[in-house]
């Protein structure tokens, strides 16, 4: 009784999740959706813990100890890290969350062949899911150490790079042919380690601006390994969930390439940008840059008719989305049109702005797409760049030898008047000086981009102390 109920409440999960994910597809309903999500993750947890307690060898109540232990062990570490990661090490925490699903995959791989007898689908599910594991395991420990800079984000470029991939992938399928045939353990642990060093090569060989599709293809491995994880369980949610995850993140993945203009493949194969052993330089200032301060900028907004602001990755590590709320809202009441311009990789992980801008309140119908709001451009008096670089370098589209050439940015350089906010003239993610830093109508305001917008808030408070603007 308790476990027909245990699989029908796993049908429920799968349509939460299911449901979950369609609230996630926008703004307004994210909320919801994520709720949706939880819920459904509470009752398959339940329905499993009930299912592991039938088929257990054990008693029900060291089952349900053992369980208990692990669970409390796992919410605490993962209570702890949640509440205290800062936004900014979102990204890299994803990035280590998906290689526990590698990891994970590849011990229940080992565990399942230990403990089932030989049968060729078992085998090949076995050695398939093993293989997956591993190269997501590896791969997301590099794109976590990428991401949190523990690791250089220059492509790593070995002679024969592709032959050498190509290579692991022939061993590979050699090796499960001998599996399948012997059932023994060493093909199944040599192919482990080779998937290892493949999946480390793979990610250490992507550079610079390639990161946002290595992470979402890596979310999408991850489900795959998680489905490969529960056809050797038969666990039906398992499959279903994973397979959610592996196809919702390989769409994703290539959302990033069109908004990159990267072919998957050329990103997968790594080392773009590095073709011919150049790689991306950080390049040496391109002339002379005027600088500009907190009260001229706040002149320079009161007079504007429009204002587009791009936000970017500096203004997620200062947290300045507070006070660019605020700064918007007084710009709003004295009658400017302001807008924001936002880049699809802008940040370090997928719709990273949108989240900053929605946790300050800045209502949706201000916050566009690069699409949406490019040819505008032209019209707007003034740019604000809070912390964003390399989705606003012109070297993009007029430099065929840049590495980050081909990607769309915002063309900001088009505006009357544009304000870069940043600590230095250092240079972005993908490590490419900017041009824009030069041009005739950019001022620098250097500084912390907080500090900055508080000020201009402060300055444009002191214009009209009644509160308007
Ligand atoms: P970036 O090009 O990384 O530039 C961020 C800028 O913010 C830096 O130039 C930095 O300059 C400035 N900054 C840092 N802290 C600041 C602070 N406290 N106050 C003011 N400025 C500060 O950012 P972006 O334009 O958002 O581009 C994103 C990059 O990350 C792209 O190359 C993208 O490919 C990559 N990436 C994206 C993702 C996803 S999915 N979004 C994932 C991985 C990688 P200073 O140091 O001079 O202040």
């Amino acid at each position: 009784m308790l476990v027909s109920l245990a699989q029908a409440t796993y049908v429920v999960a799968a349509v939460l999740f299911v449901l979950s994910l369609a609230g996630l597809s926008r703004q307004e309903s994210a909320r919801r959706g994520n709720v949706l999500g939880m819920v459904g993750m509470a009752l398959a947890l339940l329905a499993t813990v009930v299912l592991a307690v039938d088929v257990s060898e054990r008693s029900p109540l060291v089952t349900l100890v053992l369980i208990a232990l692990v669970f409390a062990i796992g919410a605490t570490v993962g209570t702890w890290r949640a509440r205290t990661v800062e936004m900014t090490q979102m990204p890299e925490l994803i990035a280590l969350l998906h290689s526990f699903v590698g990891l994970a995959a590849v011990l229940v791989g080992f565990n399942s062949y230990l403990t089932s007898e030989p049968d060729v689908v078992h085998q090949i599910e076995v050695f398939l899911g093993v293989f997956i594991g591993a190269i997501t395991f590896t791969g997301s420990i590099v794109a976590f150490l990428k991401l949190s800079a523990r690791m250089a984000s220059a492509p790593l470029v070995l002679p024969h790079r592709h032959l050498l991939n190509l290579a692991a992938v022939v061993v590979s399928l050699a090796l499960m042919v001998v599996f399948v045939v012997t059932d023994g353990l060493v093909p199944l642990a040599v192919m482990t380690v080779v998937a290892l060093a493949l999946g480390w090569h793979l990610v250490a060989a992507i550079g610079g601006g390639d990161m946002p599709v290595v992470v979402s293809m890596l979310n999408s491995y991850s489900g795959w390994a998680a489905a490969a994880a529960g056809l050797m369980l038969s666990n039906d949610l398992l499959i279903i969930t994973g397979a959610l995850v592996g196809s919702s993140g390989a769409i994703l993945s290539w959302i990033m390439c069109r908004a990159m203009n990267r072919s998957f493949v050329s990103v997968i194969l790594g080392g773009f940008g590095a073709e011919g052993g150049t790689v991306a330089s950080a390049g040496g200032p391109q002339g002379e840059h005027r600088e500009t301060h907190a009260p001229d900028v706040a002149e320079l907004l009161a007079d504007a008719r429009s204002v587009v602001i791009v936000p970017g990755y500096g203004m997620a590590v200062a947290k300045a989305q507070y006070p660019v709320a605020d700064l918007v809202q007084r710009l709003r009441a004295r009658g400017v049109q302001v807008r924001f311009g936002v880049h699809p990789v802008a940040g370090r992980l997928p719709g990273h702005m949108n989240v900053l801008l929605a946790e300050a309140r800045v209502p949706y119908d201000i916050v566009l797409e690069m699409d949406e709001i490019n040819d505008d451009l032209a019209e707007t008096d003034v740019v604000l760049v809070i912390g964003a670089n390399d989705v606003v370098n012109p070297s993009a589209l007029e430099d065929p030898g840049s590495p980050i050439a081909g990607m769309p940015v915002l063309e900001v350089w088009k505006a009357a008047q544009v304000v870069v906010f940043k600590r230095s003239m250092a240079t972005g993610y993908a490590g490419v000086q900017n041009p824009l830093f030069f041009r005739e109508n950019t001022a620098m305001l250097f500084g912390d981009a907080k500090e900055r917008v508080e000020q201009i808030v402060a300055a444009l408070a002191a214009r009209s102390p009644s509160g308007v603007g």
